[in-house]
């Protein structure tokens, strides 16, 4: 199940460090995105927070799932729901991470293509060097998809059975999974 967080978002900062390790970068978004967990029997396996961007685009600020939990379609089912949930209010899904080789394939594999890139900009705004998949990453890299598109892979993904798209406004205490850090 998918459901909105509506109490304290920070109840979920174990799983918001995974795909942003620098905390007061996810100040920059957390109280203005609209927060999603996605649960399995009562456990927040993953999570997402999406902005709004104007000019019609929605934006994924973070979005993780728990290390027991990758690799098992979690992640693009998240992808799929906040499609699914904004496609009558905006035109275009934008996500922005590192250029990393973890997680652009992944958004490639959701139906995102590349839209544009900011040179340097993980160099410059976190304090740390991050690395992942051997690879130090440097360059934002922002990726879209049209919610408009109807021949987008993305709706491809939601014409198959979709388990997760009713949301559920119970706020059940979550128990706390170990995490690993990554980058946003
Ligand atoms: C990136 C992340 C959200 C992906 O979620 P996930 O549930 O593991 O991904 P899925 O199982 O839905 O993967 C769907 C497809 O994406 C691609 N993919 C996913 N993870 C990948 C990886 N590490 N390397 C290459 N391709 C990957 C694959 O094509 C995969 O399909 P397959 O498993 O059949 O090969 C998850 O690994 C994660 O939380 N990582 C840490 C946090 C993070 O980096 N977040 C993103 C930055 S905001």
């Amino acid at each position: 199940m998918i459901r909105e967080v509506t109490g304290n978002k920070r109840e979920y900062l174990h799983l918001l460090l995974l795909a942003d390790e620098q905390e007061n970068m996810i100040d920059q978004y957390l109280d203005r995105g609209t927060m999603f967990v996605l649960e399995e029997e009562g456990q927040a396996i993953g999570e997402c927070v999406v902005t709004d961007e104007g000019s019609g685009i929605v934006e994924i600020q973070n979005l993780a799932i728990a290390p027991d939990f990758q690799r098992r379609g979690y992640g693009k089912k998240l992808v799929s729901f906040v499609a699914e949930r904004y496609r009558d209010e905006y035109d275009t899904l934008q996500i922005g991470t590192g250029d990393s080789p973890l997680t652009v394939p992944f958004y490639e594999s959701c139906g995102l293509t590349v839209h544009h890139v900011i040179p340097n900009y993980i160099l410059e705004h976190y304090d740390q060097p991050i690395f992942e998949g051997g690879k130090q990453l440097k360059d934002k890299v922002y990726l879209r998809m049209s919610l408009k598109d109807k021949k987008s892979r993305i709706d491809e993904l939601l014409e198959k059975p979709y388990w997760c798209s009713e949301i559920s406004t119970d706020t059940t205490k979550i128990t706390t999974i170990t995490t690993k850090r990554g980058t946003g």
